[in-house]
């Protein structure tokens, strides 16, 4: 299988799915960024994977930007786009192009705190429970069918930025993980739904502390 990223800044879980492709058994057919500063752009370079930035501020709006956009990740002909923080909407018709084909990860326990500033509105919130979310990507925000979520308390004094960095440790494997269903085959979305070997998902699948998803 063959996986185009596309991420706005720092890039490390672009960095752990290419750091398991060779467990995983897929390749990395691109990244792409609309930021041209973007860290994940040097990663790229560094592990020799062709990249592309690609500035909105070039386009006259969205969906122009949008169309540059997917039309370079679909010369490269991938089998899966994960978004792996790409910080822009997108817009319904490139998510319609590539329904059932584009993932994207969240920090959040979807379907609580879509959208931004996910770790400070969860502390704001009082929750006890906090976590991370793969998703297929539908044209409402984060609202997609979920994968699977791995879960981390909240604990006392806890600031954005603490939150923040528990939860990116578990992004990493969750996002491993998920693709690597994907990539065995599986893992698919069946309309508004997640079919795991076929069958509906009731609930979202979950990683373990020994970073396996929890299959049915
Ligand atoms: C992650 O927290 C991801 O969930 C969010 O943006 C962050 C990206 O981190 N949407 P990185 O660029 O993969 O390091």
């Amino acid at each position: 299988m063959r996986l185009a990223v596309l991420a706005s800044g720092r890039g490390s879980n672009f960095q752990a799915l290419f750091d398991a492709r060779d467990r995983l058994g897929v390749g990395f057919a691109g990244v792409f960024s609309d930021r041209p500063g973007a860290a994940v752009l040097d990663r790229a370079r560094a592990a020799g994977v062709p990249c592309r930035a690609i500035a909105p501020r070039d386009f006259p709006d969205r969906g122009a930007h949008d169309e540059s956009l997917f039309s370079a990740i679909a010369d490269v002909q991938p089998d899966l786009i994960v978004c792996a923080g790409y910080m822009r909407l997108i817009g319904a018709a490139q998510v319609r192009r590539f329904a059932g084909r584009m993932i994207n990860i969240h920090p959040s326990l979807l379907p609580a705190f879509p959208g931004l500033d996910t770790h400070a509105r969860a502390l704001a919130a009082g929750v006890r429970e906090h976590g991370t979310s793969v998703h297929y990507v539908i044209p409402a925000l984060d609202a997609g069918p979920v994968i699977a979520q791995a879960t981390v308390p909240v604990r006392p004094g806890d600031d954005a930025g603490s939150l923040a960095a528990r939860v990116l440790e578990r992004e990493h494997p969750l996002l491993v993980a998920s693709v690597g269903l994907i990539a065995a085959g599986r893992v698919r979305q069946l309309d508004d739904r997640v079919a795991f070997d076929g069958l509906p998902l009731d609930a979202p699948l979950q990683l373990g502390p020994d970073e396996e998803l929890h299959l049915p």
